[in-house]
């Protein structure tokens, strides 16, 4: 099989294709990214994969260069997105155009070629859950994003539902909860806290810091966007999660504790506008159907990621 990867300079757009490639000796993957502040073309470890592996610069809100692209694939999986909550609510309209704009043009090209199409979407369209309750979001709770990058992500994710009831597209959905693991931007919660913590800068903690996430190892997403790809059935949403929920101030304080350092770095700060208060999900329709399990347990993936970034952000010091 020949992959169009889009974003797959980004963090989990790397993972997948390093997964990807070494996972499936004989498939070959075509990386389509635009580069942004986000990405780094050394996350795929293209050394490895030099013959099966091939990164193209370029913008899914391009229409002409990706559908030229596209029609040469059999199958596309797109993970190109800008993905900072924070920027979105700064400067919507890079959201609106890759993920919203972008996704429209993946549509017309795989509608166009008939070609198999995956669209990694997020929890976040959902809105936020009570703190106190034990409400999960499932594949049928309704939409209802607060930030301009849910609501892209949520109006890209109906734009494919809509090609798929009107025109027979062979597309799928998965909406995932928090991801972590390397290959992620600095902006994010944990490579942010790992790296302030090794430069003894304070932590920001927005409002109580009692806001809960559900985590995932990127690798376990991998595993399922390969689940879905395979087994999944056309048309179908997969929500994707680890059944791993946290406050963020205690992943906070599980990572200081990891790299030896104080709590005193904590500082809280105001609070995100419109900040989403709980995210969780039901996995049950993944694992029951296609049979698919997270392997990675929390407290050993946040170890190892921690380390990384810390190893990592030592080298740049010297
Ligand atoms: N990070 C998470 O916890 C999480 C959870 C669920 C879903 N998601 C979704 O997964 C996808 C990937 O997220 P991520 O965390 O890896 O993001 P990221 O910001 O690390 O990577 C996004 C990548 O997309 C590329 N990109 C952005 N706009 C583009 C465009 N117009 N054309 C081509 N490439 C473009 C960037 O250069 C970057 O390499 C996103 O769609 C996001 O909504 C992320």
């Amino acid at each position: 099989m020949k992959l169009l990867v889009t974003g797959g300079a980004g963090f989990i757009g790397s993972n997948f294709i390093n997964y990807w490639l070494k996972k499936h000796q004989r498939d070959s993957i075509v990386n389509v990214d635009k580069l942004t502040y986000a990405a780094n073309p050394d996350y795929v470890d293209h050394k490895s994969f030099s013959d099966r592996y091939e990164l193209i610069k370029a913008d899914i809100a391009n229409a002409k260069q990706i559908e030229s692209i596209i029609k040469d694939v059999d199958c596309v999986v797109n993970f190109a997105a800008e993905s900072h909550v924070d920027n979105s609510i700064k400067s919507p309209e890079p959201f609106i155009r890759s993920n919203y704009v972008g996704v429209y043009n993946i549509l017309e090209a795989v509608r166009k070629y008939d070609i198999r199409f995956h669209q990694i979407s997020t929890d976040e369209v959902f809105g936020s859950l009570p703190l106190d309750s034990s409400q999960k979001f499932d594949e049928h709770s309704p939409y209802a994003p607060r930030n301009p990058y849910s609501a892209t992500k949520a109006a890209a994710d109906m734009l494919v539902r809509s090609y798929i009831n009107t025109y027979g597209i062979k597309a799928t959905i998965s909406n995932c909860s928090n991801n972590y693991g390397p290959n992620q931007h600095r902006e994010k919660l944990i490579p942010k806290t790992v790296y302030n913590a090794i430069h003894n800068f304070r932590i920001p903690i927005y409002g109580s810091g009692r806001q809960i996430r559900d985590w995932i190892h990127v690798l376990d997403h991998c595993s399922a966007i390969e689940a879905i790809l395979e087994r999944g059935r056309i048309g179908e949403t997969y929500l994707v999660s680890a059944r791993n929920e946290q406050h963020n101030i205690d992943v906070v304080k599980k990572i200081l504790g990891i790299l030896g350092k104080d709590e005193s770095l904590i500082e809280y700060v105001s609070d995100r506008p419109g900040h989403d208060v709980r995210y969780a999900i039901d996995p049950k329709k993944i694992e029951n159907e296609l049979d698919w399990k997270p392997s990675i347990p929390f407290d050993e993936g946040l170890r190892d990621t921690v380390n990384h970034y810390a190893s990592l952000f030592s080298n740049e010091l010297r």
